[in-house]
Order: structure tokens, then sequence, then C-alpha cells
């Protein structure tokens, strides 16, 4: 790999690695050797360094533990049978990242830094990446103020960060879900379209409250009238109805533009099905899942992978979703999106980065 920015790497003195049990990995507990570091200090990014995953020290004023400015970002690496480290749609998430970062008021990540601070973190902490199917390393960049301030105002000073976790499944079984008709998580307008930590603060509590009635997740409808389908907060949400899937669209900023979505979509279109980006309806979901016309509830994001949905809460009465057979759609795509993470198959789309 050719460097072209210079950034300085000290090594962990003695790696963790012998001590973690790869067969018992809880999403975002075990945390690899190395990260990522980079200082936006008068107007630029500078200081560029590898260092030792270590805690941070921070000023009690410090601006994000009080307004928030802070976004984030998922996407995972996997190895192939080779022991080649594959990236996956990398491009899309630093993009995504910027997108974020400008609706927060946040500096934006040069391309050159994303790629090149995250090829050499993965390079220095390859060993890391499990090659196991179902298993991948999951890599999370995210840039957060660092003035001492209590003013509001935007900070002018921040930094940008990418630690990595190996990780399993992230939902160890189907999730049950229930449609959210008085709490909101994005509102048009809103933050929702960004990956802004503040959106998942708001969300725990309505989530908590359907998790103490024995409820995995939430479906979350529109701030206005919440009639509509939105997404699920970890998960963009897609429902195979009478054959046709439909999802959500992200024209009203509501709706997290999630990476594994538009590759589902993509592939979707490519094995023939009809899909719809459209605002399915609280009423027309409650009617396809009375008639049975639903054939299968997922949701998709880089996390969950694809979560099938096993039941669905909506005014007041459960719906057990059917089993699914081997054929659905959503094996049937999962099981391609794989293929193509693990090289198991020819990239068309160029989706993967090999290190
Ligand atoms: C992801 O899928 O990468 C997410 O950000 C979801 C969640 C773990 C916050």
């Amino acid at each position: 790999m050719k460097a072209t920015l210079q950034i300085d790497i000290t090594k962990i003195q003695e790696s963790k690695i012998e001590k973690t049990d790869f067969e018992n990995l809880t999403f975002g507990k075990t945390i690899s050797d190395h990260m990522f570091v980079a200082d936006f200090i008068n107007g630029e990014w500078t200081d560029f360094r590898i260092e030792p995953y270590a805690p941070l020290a921070l000023n009690p004023a410090n601006a994000t533990l009080h307004y928030g400015q802070s976004v984030f970002e998922g996407l995972k690496a996997y190895k192939n049978e080779d022991g080649e480290i594959l990236l996956f749609r990398a491009d899309a998430n630093q993009k995504r990242l910027n997108e974020s970062a400008k609706r927060l008021c946040i500096p934006e990540v040069p391309e050159e830094l994303f790629m090149e601070g995250l090829m050499q973190l993965l390079d220095l902490d390859r060993n890391w990446i499990p090659n196991k199917p179902g298993f991948s390393l999951y890599i999370r960049p995210f840039i957060f103020a660092t003035d001492d301030y209590l003013g509001i105002r935007p900070s002018e000073k921040y930094k940008f960060m990418i630690f990595t976790c190996p990780v399993g499944h992230y939902y160890a079984k189907p999730v049950t879900v229930k449609v959210e008709q008085k709490y909101t998580r994005a509102a048009e307008g809103g933050t929702g379209a960004a990956k802004a930590a503040g959106n998942y603060a708001g969300s725990l509590y309505p989530a908590l409250l359907a998790q103490k009635e024995g409820y995995d997740q939430l479906i979350w409808t529109d701030s206005k009238s919440h009639q509509y389908i939105e997404e699920s907060g970890t998960m963009n949400l897609m429902f195979m109805i009478n054959n046709t899937l439909i999802t959500a669209p992200t024209h009203t900023g509501t709706i997290l533009k999630g990476i594994t979505r538009d590759s589902v979509l993509t592939l979707a279109k490519e094995m023939g099905y009809e899909v719809e980006e459209r605002f399915l309806t609280v009423a027309e979901l409650q009617e396809a899942l009375e008639t049975g016309s639903i054939q299968e509830a997922f949701g998709t994001g880089t996390a969950a992978t694809i979560a099938h949905i096993s039941k669905i809460h909506v005014n007041e009465v459960d719906y057990e979703m059917p089993q699914k057979p081997v054929d659905s759609f959503s094996l049937q795509v999962l099981k391609i999106l794989d293929d193509i993470k693990y090289g198991k198959v020819k990239d068309n789309h160029n989706w993967i980065i090999k290190l």
C-alpha cells in the first residue's frame, strides 16, 4: 500500500488479541488494538496519528458533552479465503460522513484523510478481522467538537477518530417491532438524515418503553401524522408485499440514506423484483398483515446487515410474520451480499476495495 499522508504510528506494547474470545463477541464491546486520530485546529486537519486504543482526556466544558456536535459512521471489513482484506463501500460512508458533518456545522474530512487513515489502521490491526462466515470487523469513524466553551456556536476545534471492533451478528435472532405513533425520531427540516449522535439519544426513551412491553425495536412513523412508516433507528425497513419490495424514500430528510438499503435495492432490481421507494401507510401495513399479502419484513443496516422481523405490533394488535422459506428474497439477497463482501463472487458494482 502506498502511503500518501504522513501518519505517525505508535504501536501497542502488548496486543490484546490473545486474550480476546472471538467465539463470544458482543457487538461493540471488543475493541481492536489501535485507533486513528486527527485534530482540526486553526481551520485545518492536522497531526495524523495511529495510537494504542486508550481513553481520551476531556475538559468538562467540552462542547460535545453539552451540545452533541458529533457525527459518526459504521462500515465493515471482511477477509476472503486467501486472508485478503475486503472493505465494503467505504467511499459511500466517507461521503455520508461529510453530509452528516455539514448538517451539524462540523468540518468535512477530505477523502484522502478518511481513506488513508482507515487503510493504515486496517493494515496494522489486520489480525483483528475475523475470517469466519457471519463475522467481520465493524469500523466506527466519528467526528466531534473539542472546544472547551459553553457558548452556543459551532466549535472551532474537532477530533476525527476511527476505531474498530470484531463483530458477529448484531441481532442474534429475528426482531420484534412496535409501530410508534406517539414519539418521533425525526421531523422534516431536522437532522434525521444525518448520522448524528443526538438522533440516537432521542430514540432511547421510546425504545425503552417498547422494550418494557417486550419488543426489540420501534418502527418510527412521520412526525406530523404518524401515519407513514419511516425507519427503525438502527436499520432502514423493507417490506415485501405482493412480490413488490417497498421501502421509505429519503427525500424528506427524515430517513438515513442507508448504504445496505441502497445495496439491497440495487440487487433487488437486478434480481427482477418490483421496487417501490414510497411511504407505506400504517393502515396499508396493517391490512397487508391482516390479509397475509405481506411476505417478508426486514431491516437493513451495516451493523444489522439484514434482520428478519418476526412480529409487528400495530394499533394494539400483535401480528406474527410467517417463517421465511429458503427462497425468500431477504435470504437470497443476504447470500448475494455476503458472497460479494467475502469475495466469493465477482464484484460487478465496484463496492469492494481490496487492501
Ligand atoms: C450501523 O449499522 O452501522 C449503525 O450505525 C447502527 C447502530 C449500531 C447505531
